[in-house]
């Protein structure tokens, strides 16, 4: 899987170096290639933004520059998506969707956002990370390289993605590792049984109770979707 990100702060992405992440990069199993949006600049003071037109507070990035970086990615088939809060808001089923990709190509904003001609010509799929806004889009491209290489064959092992939250439209059961008693609390005794069938049926129980208590909109969706397939 390959992404290509087109952003002002390559450096912000360094974090993708660690962990999980930074394995996969070394692997080579997810290549993340950063193109710096200022190297585009024709201007000698490499400038990437200006004014708005009309007034306003902040500076609107170029689209001059934005779409010269854009063109000079080569690719035929990349799903070119721009990070903004006017997007669709990004759900675990469209991380598992877009994990079918070869290559992405994520487009950040910053400041008061890219000069409209720019984006309407590259023509990205627009999707937001939440209904907040943040500085620039960099954080969520972060957010969706970490979301959507875990679904890459070979970064994660195939249980941790079965068994997680969201996938099967749970939350995760609860999770105990050593010592067997922390400040007078004992792992619930099931764990220790060695007894796989109870185990399944506990953490089953579990993660049904946690919805409800913590996410019940999450049931109410499932419900829901269940009813339309009828
Ligand atoms: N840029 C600024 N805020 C954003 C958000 N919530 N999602 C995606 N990109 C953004």
């Amino acid at each position: 899987m390959k992404f290509d990100v087109l952003t002002l702060f390559p450096e912000m992405f360094k974090s993708l170096e660690e962990s999980i992440i930074g394995r996969a990069k070394e692997k080579e199993i997810i290549n993340i290639n950063l193109i710096n949006i200022r190297d585009f600049s024709n201007d000698k003071h490499n400038k990437v933004d200006d004014t708005p037109y009309g007034g306003g507070a902040g500076m609107v990035m170029r689209p001059d520059v934005v779409y010269n970086a854009y063109k000079s990615i080569e690719s035929k088939n990349a799903k070119v998506i721009y990070l903004t809060p006017q997007g669709k808001v990004l759900t675990q089923k469209k991380v598992e969707e877009l994990s079918k990709e070869e290559h992405i190509i994520l487009l950040c904003g910053h400041y008061e956002g890219i000069d409209q001609r720019a984006i309407d010509k590259i023509n990205p799929e627009e999707i937001s990370i939440g209904n907040y806004v943040l500085t620039g889009g960099e954080i969520p491209a972060m957010v969706l390289i970490d979301t959507v290489s875990r679904y890459v064959d070979g970064v994660l092992n195939k249980e941790s993605i079965m068994e997680e939250s969201f996938t099967n439209g749970l939350l995760e059961y609860p999770q105990y590792t050593r010592p067997e008693i922390f400040e007078g609390e004992r792992v619930p005794e099931v764990l220790l049984s060695g007894n796989h069938q109870n185990i399944e049926k506990w953490r089953k129980e579990k993660s049904l109770e946690l919805t409800k208590q913590k996410r019940p909109e999450l049931l109410l969706k499932q419900n829901n979707e269940k009813n339309k397939c009828k």
